[in-house]
């Protein structure tokens, strides 16, 4: 079993004890005996059933286990031990054992709470709050079924809970104040001041758009989306001027996967201001990799490029070589997909270059049918011997781009996106649902990784949690237990060697991505990279997994470093890193 599919189990078991206690507890308290035996029952044996699950976890890292070893299993040994015994010989009035399995219920449910609004790191705070709220319920249950108790016991109730509750708030309230990110840095004039060879102008504002044979309203980079395509040669200077016409939450552009200077990266209340209406910002920088990008606007993300604020940047490495050379930028704007589709002939034998990319917040899936194809790059850099494949799917991270190469043949090819032809040369009926996907970390030829010892490690484990930023609380997507502003930056030196692991302990796919660097791929869930080296600048962390990428720092600046589910992004998972 995978560990994502451990962590559902778990949780599928954690809700089943819970449900199973507290409808126990209530059944036996209106005297239903069937009823609150059966629950009872259940509920014994979901308790039980997570020392399995749990210790799994445990195995597959501390990291999916942490909170549910320090408070779920202290807790559920209490409840077990409390209610288990009495249900081995029940009384003849089922009611005396009702405060038993609330008790339970309480201690069961409040070790959820623990996991679903607080998950990793395991906090004192947090257990402590647990086992107030579990002793608090059950003396308020206590009086309410007027069971008889000392009064010793009540004190001691009300001590403890009390304490646990003060102690709890105090550890949890009082937030670890993480080091602000610096508005304004010395990596400000990194800004080529060579004269531009390529020039464009982009004008953010509203539109009308068509979009699947509707008019939709759209933000837009000159009237289109997606907004002009940018092409440059590998030594061009690249000069964009971006004016905003009426965008009222500002707009920026980000150049994604291309690793320029951090002054020109476009990240607003970071590298520059949001650029408002009637104003503008000239980005100007060398094109030294070719490959395939996109750029976005980075001022409100996650609403900003759903609505159309985005578009290709392609940069060849020489004069446009012969055959066909076609982007596929796919793209969700208010339910239709873009790009619509489109056919176009080709003549048997001339080399194609397919550039898909995924400018959503969510994985899509491709597949080429009517033709063996090579993955020739991913994220802009080529693989090292890719190998020929055929009926085989590729999923593209959101943010991702892979270049798909391929002779024309005599007959038709279609290329589909999650089961709709997006381009084709003429008509093509393969059924693609069921082929495999393609595995990057195991495809092309191997070379070796140029670090042999790291300077810096960080760990990244990604989650969703309360978060209490500016008192208004919000579930948040989290970063080691906290949400963007409150997510410490990872800090490196210049040149350092830095090894980052990424896990995902949530139940939602995390498509991570770096500012201003590529990653290298070393391994996923422990076994290593055996395929070509892949530099990435997206990638899907799935529920479950564990990446570790590596990387040179040798862009200094500060650098965003978010999942792309803008989202996500948006709702607290975003850090940077920064060069000291
Ligand atoms: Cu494509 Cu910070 O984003
Ligand atoms: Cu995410």
């Amino acid at each position: 079993m995978t560990t994502g599919s451990l962590l559902v189990v778990d949780l599928v078991l954690a809700v089943l004890a819970a449900a199973g206690w507290l409808g126990g507890g209530a059944a036996a308290a209106v005297r239903r005996r069937p009823l609150a035996l059966a629950l009872a029952a259940v509920a014994l044996l979901a308790t039980l059933a997570r020392a399995v699950t749990i210790t799994a976890l445990a195995r597959a890292g501390w990291w999916f286990a942490a909170e549910k070893v320090l408070v779920t299993a202290p807790l559920s040994l209490a409840a077990v031990a409390v209610a288990g015994p009495r249900l081995l010989r029940v009384p003849r009035d089922v009611r005396a054992v009702a405060v038993r399995l609330l008790f339970a219920g309480y201690a069961t449910s409040s070790a959820l709470f623990v996991t679903v609004l607080h998950g990793y790191p395991a906090s004192a705070g947090a257990g402590l709050l647990a086992v107030a709220a579990t002793v608090a319920a059950t003396a308020v249950s206590w009086r309410a079924l007027g069971a008889r108790s000392s009064r010793a016991i009540s004190r001691v109730a009300l001590v403890v809970a009390v304490g646990a509750l003060v102690t709890g708030t105090g550890l949890t309230v009082v937030p670890a104040a993480a080091p602000a990110v610096p508005h304004d840095h010395q990596y400000r004039n990194a800004r080529t001041t060579d004269e531009p060879t390529r020039r464009f102008t982009l004008t953010a504002g509203t539109a009308t758009v068509r979009v699947s044979g509707r008019d939709v309203a759209a933000w837009a980079f000159n009237a289109q989306v997606p907004g002009p395509e940018l092409t440059a040669t590998v030594g061009d200077v690249v000069e964009v001027t971006l004016r905003n016409r009426d965008v009222g939450r500002g707009v920026t552009l980000h150049w994604h996967g291309y690793d320029v200077p951090n002054s020109q990266d476009g990240v607003p209340g970071v590298t520059q201001a949001a650029v408002l209406p009637g104003q503008e910002f000239v980005y100007r920088f060398r094109a030294d990799q070719a490959g395939t990008y996109w750029y976005h606007t980075h001022s409100v993300s996650d609403v900003g490029v759903r609505m159309g604020l985005y578009g290709v940047l392609v940069v060849r490495p020489g004069p446009v070589a012969a055959g066909l050379d076609v982007t596929v930028p796919v793209h969700t704007l208010a339910g239709g997909s873009l790009p619509a589709p489109r056919t176009e002939r080709v003549e048997a034998g001339s080399p194609v270059r397919l550039r898909l990319i995924n400018t959503d917040s969510t994985t899509h899936r491709y597949a080429l049918a009517g033709t063996a194809f090579r993955v020739a790059a991913i994220d802009g850099v080529d693989l090292r011997g890719p190998t020929s494949l055929v009926d085989t799917a590729v999923l593209i991270p959101a943010g991702g781009r892979y270049d798909l190469v391929f002779t024309a043949p005599a007959t038709p090819v279609a290329l589909l996106v999650d089961g709709r032809v997006v381009y084709s040369t003429g008509p093509v009926s393969t059924p693609t649902g069921d082929w495999p996907v393609l595995d990057p970390l195991t495809y092309g030829a191997a070379a070796a990784v140029p670090w042999s010892r790291f300077d810096r490690h960080f760990t990244l484990v990604l989650d969703r949690g309360l978060d209490l930023h500016d008192l208004l609380p919000r579930y948040a997507h989290t970063v080691n237990g906290a949400a963007d502003p409150d997510i410490p930056p990872q800090v490196v030196r210049l040149n350092d060697a830095v090894r980052f692991t990424i896990v995902n302990r949530s139940p939602t796919v995390h498509p991570w991505h770096l500012h201003g660097h590529h990653v290298l791929v070393l391994s996923r869930d422990g076994r290593p990279a055996t395929g070509s080296p892949l530099w990435l600048d997206s990638f899907d962390v799935r529920p479950g997994e564990v990446w570790e990428v590596a990387f040179r720092a040798d862009n200094p600046g500060v650098w965003a470093n978010h999942c792309h589910n803008l989202a996500h992004a948006d709702a607290g998972m975003t850090l940077h890193l920064m060069y000291s």
